[in-house]
């Protein structure tokens, strides 16, 4: 699908937005290995989190209802069954990385693909783990997908991350559930936490002590009834765009503000963003409020160490936001976004570059000049969502109509992206 988008004179509105990708994976795999019927509402509209309920559902765990809201009646961590085939993870590295940890402690055998995108992105990080705790695992070239999944005991170990990835952290403790004793990962950094908390909310014992993470095995995993907060990753292209956008004013409702994510809003307040969260709650474990933003003069910044895996999904867009600013915006250590559904790097630069914008890559990061207009331009999204939303926000601060190939990327995390953009340009 090719887009045009035409420039924005201002973005209002008051929008609310579907329930966060992250956090909706983690439910619906505890969901799946807890005991009873969890109910779960919000759930993310994206294709990634019904690729992993479909193979949720693949593994005989019967989810009553559809869309947003479902009733998953799981049968204990002992209650998955073989899948008849082929377990389909579409685009997502979250649903093959946390579910494999799942699948390693089974007592058969999972074979587990993606899409061609998914099938480029590396693997070794959770089989190393998870052959350390026994677990048998074969992939494609010994590191990419497809991955065969011979279930077994597993024991529990204590693993160093070698990178900040919640996936992989997530996919040892998850398999951790099914061994016997403590399983403990140490992240160099700490990344997003939302499968601690979730663990914590469906009964399971973590213990967090700095960077180290640790999960008792075989715990009895109570259903829950959860209610999903809206994805701050979604909000960020919203949010941006009104920074952006002279005359912008914008209230969005009911977003996740889990403090290991919104490191977000005090980056950008940080660069003078005129950011408020008027009331602040906690839904499941996890803080949720109103974000109000207005059209703000920005000085530019700098994302690196922690901070970059704390921005990770983001940087794509704060790119286009840099443009905008008065000193420009530097990203290091984001090697990582090289290994993303597309080398997010080299298409976030490849992008500006189209629009006229002089933007400097590394190889961990790039450097976007401050006070630079965009220019109307022919761009690509290569299949990857971040980038089709990303530069769709751009092409609202461009001179003329811009177009997107491959906009239907959105989808995988945010189908009603497209919709909610044209309620709220003016
Ligand atoms: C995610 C972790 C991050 C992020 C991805 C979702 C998660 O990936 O980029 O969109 O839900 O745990 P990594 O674990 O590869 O950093």
């Amino acid at each position: 699908m090719n887009k045009r988008i035409p420039p924005a004179s201002t973005i209002e509105g008051a929008i609310s937005l579907p329930g966060d990708k992250s956090i909706s994976h983690r439910y619906a795999m505890l969901a799946s290995i807890a005991r009873g019927a969890t109910r779960i509402r919000n759930y993310s509209t994206g294709a990634d989190c019904h690729s992993t309920l479909g193979c949720v559902r693949a593994l005989g765990i019967e989810v009553e209802g559809a869309g947003t809201e479902f009733t998953a009646h799981g049968r204990g961590l002992d209650g998955l069954r073989q899948a008849a085939g082929d377990l389909d993870a579409g685009n997502s590295g979250s649903t093959i990385r946390m579910l494999s940890g799942i699948l390693a402690g089974q007592p058969f055998r999972s074979r587990i693909f993606g899409d061609e995108s998914l099938s480029r992105r590396p693997m070794q990080r959770i089989m190393k783990p998870l052959v350390e705790m026994g677990g048998a695992i074969r992939a494609r070239e010994d590191k990419f997908p497809p991955l065969e999944i011979e279930g077994t005991k597993l024991r529990p170990i204590h693993y160093i991350l070698p990178v900040a990835s919640a996936q992989v952290k997530t996919c040892v403790l998850f398999a951790g559930l099914f061994a016997e004793g403590k399983t403990s990962v140490t992240e160099p950094v700490r990344s997003r936490d939302h499968t601690e908390i979730a663990l914590r909310e469906f009964g399971a014992e973590i213990a967090v002590e700095r960077q180290t993470i640790s999960v008792t095995g075989r715990p009895n995993l109570e259903a829950r009834e959860l209610e999903v907060p809206s994805d701050l990753s979604s909000a960020a292209f919203f949010i941006v765009a009104a920074l952006m956008t002279p005359g912008s004013r914008l209230s969005i409702g009911g977003v996740g503000l889990n403090p290991t994510r919104s490191a977000l809003l005090d980056f950008l307040v940080g660069m003078g963003a005129k950011i408020r969260v008027p009331n602040l709650e906690s839904r499941g474990g996890e803080l949720v409020g109103e974000i109000l933003v207005e059209h703000s003069a920005l000085r530019g910044g700098m994302i690196e160490g922690g901070l970059t895996a704390a921005l990770i999904d983001e940087i794509p867009v704060l790119a286009v936001l840099g443009t905008a600013t008065e000193e420009g915006l530097t990203v290091k250590d984001a090697s990582e976004l090289r290994i993303k559904e597309t080398d997010r790097i080299r298409t976030v630069v490849e992008n500006l570059r189209r629009m006229g914008v002089a933007a400097e890559e590394s190889t961990d990061g790039f450097f976007v000049p401050g006070r630079q207009k965009l220019r109307a331009a022919a761009l690509e999204s290569w299949g990857d969502h971040r980038i089709a939303m990303a530069f769709a926000v751009a092409a609202l601060r461009a001179g003329g109509a811009s177009t997107i190939e491959g906009a239907e990327a959105a989808s995988v995390s945010f189908p009603e992206f497209w919709d909610t953009l044209a309620a709220v340009v003016k």
